[in-house]
Formats: C-alpha cells, sequence, structure tokens
C-alpha cells in the first residue's frame, strides 16, 4: 500500500513537472505567435485565476476549495442592474444577439460590440444559421419571469464562471463586452412572449 502510495505521488510529481515545463514552452509559443494590434493587444495571453484554472491540463490535481472559493468570488461579483429593470427592448436585444462584431483588431472600437448569442445558440426557430456549442435557448420565455429567473439569466449573462466556473461562455458584464441597455434588451430577447425566440417556427 505504501508503496503504491509512493508510486502515485512520484508520478504525480512527475506529471507537474513535465506540466511546468511544457507550460513554459506553449508560453512562448504563445507570445511569439500573437502580435499587437489596433485593440488587440498582447494583454489578451495574461489569464485571470479562472481562466489559469480552467487552462489546466486535464488529469491535473486541482484544488476543490480554490475552485468552490473562485467560483463564489465571480458569484459574489455580479452587479444586478441597479434599477432593479431586467428586461429591455426585444428587438434591440435581437441585433445585439445577432451582431459578431466587436473587440478584434479590425473591429471599429467606437461602435458598441455585439452578443454573438448565435455563433454559439439558436434562438429565433427561423433563424437557420447558428452554432451548437451552448444549448438551444428557442422558447426560452416559456420559463417565465420570477425574479429568480431574471438574476439567474442576468447572472448568467453577466458572469457565466458564476454558475460554471468553466463555461465557455463570454463574461458579458464581468468583461464589458455588452453595456447595460444591451444586457437588458438581450434580457428581452430571451423572455418577452412577444419575442421570436418565443415563436413557434413559420
Ligand atoms: C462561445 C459560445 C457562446 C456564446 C457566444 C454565447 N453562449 Fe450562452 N452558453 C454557452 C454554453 C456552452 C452554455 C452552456 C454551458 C454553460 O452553462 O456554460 C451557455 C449557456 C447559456 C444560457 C443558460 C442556458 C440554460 O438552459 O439555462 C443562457 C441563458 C445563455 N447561454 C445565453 C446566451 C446569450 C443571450 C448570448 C449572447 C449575448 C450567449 N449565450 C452567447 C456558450 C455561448
Amino acid at each position: 500500500m505504501k508503496a503504491l502510495v509512493t508510486g502515485i505521488t512520484i508520478a504525480l510529481a512527475a506529471s507537474v513537472t513535465a506540466w511546468t515545463m511544457a507550460s513554459d514552452e506553449i508560453e512562448a509559443v504563445l507570445r511569439n505567435s500573437f502580435v499587437a494590434k489596433n485593440q488587440a493587444t498582447m494583454d489578451r495571453l495574461e489569464r485571470d485565476a479562472v481562466q489559469s484554472a480552467c487552462s489546466a491540463p486535464r488529469g491535473m490535481p486541482l484544488d476543490n476549495d480554490m475552485l468552490t472559493t473562485l467560483r463564489a468570488e465571480r458569484l459574489n461579483s455580479v452587479v444586478l442592474p441597479p434599477d432593479g429593470q431586467y428586461l429591455g427592448d426585444w428587438q434591440r436585444g435581437a441585433e445585439v444577439a445577432g451582431n459578431g462584431r466587436g473587440l478584434q483588431s479590425s473591429d471599429d472600437p467606437t461602435q458598441p460590440n455585439g452578443g454573438n448569442c448565435y455563433a454559439c445558440h439558436q434562438l429565433a426557430p427561423d433563424e437557420v444559421a447558428y452554432g451548437t456549442l451552448g444549448p438551444s435557448l428557442t422558447g426560452y420565455g416559456a420559463r417565465g419571469q420570477s425574479e429568480a429567473m431574471l438574476q439567474y439569466t442576468w447572472t448568467k449573462l453577466w458572469d457565466t464562471h458564476a454558475y460554471n466556473l468553466c463555461s465557455h461562455m463570454p463574461r458579458f458584464g464581468a468583461q464589458g463586452i455588452l453595456t447595460e441597455q444591451q444586457l437588458k434588451d438581450v434580457m428581452a430577447y430571451l423572455l418577452d412572449p412577444a419575442s421570436p425566440v418565443n415563436q413557434a417556427a413559420e
């Protein structure tokens, strides 16, 4: 038993050492592969605590308490709309959801960013071009507009890491990608019964 434990400990220590060496090389490759251009600067290679934890290689031991703390920190940092109004205009929200521009080197930083929701989600059932990395949100409004639903959806949009630490969805509020008004408009696009998201396909 003792030999087994020692063996596992050595194997783990070896894999962590191997990763540390590999990660230095990966870092160098990343730095050499990117150039700063316009608003796309090199600080994009800096990872915050959540991104570092979520970029750890598969099988690398991660401290569960650390992950729980990180997630709680994200949840505690969510800013709910100060006026208590969660829902804006679904028509403007449709534009935000369908706009994939913003934050790239070729985008005009004086123009508002889009949410690019269709890159990962099905929303209005009549739109045929959508990605499937995220679940379909068609009919999302059937969940209703209780305070719990409003807060859940807002939080998911504000900082998806608050619920799912290593989620692939952008942190629209926490990262300043969308404005408070844009978030409200997208909320309405998801939840307003009149929104195309909540109509049957023609
Ligand atoms: C890069 C891909 C990506 C983009 C862009 C994206 N999402 Fe997501 N989203 C996901 C993934 C993956 C999940 C499910 C896993 C998770 O919870 O993180 C998800 C989950 C969600 C959920 C929770 C679903 C549920 O059943 O409760 C909502 C709501 C949502 N997204 C809304 C949006 C909206 C609105 C936009 C645009 C403003 C958007 N997402 C943009 C990837 C994305």
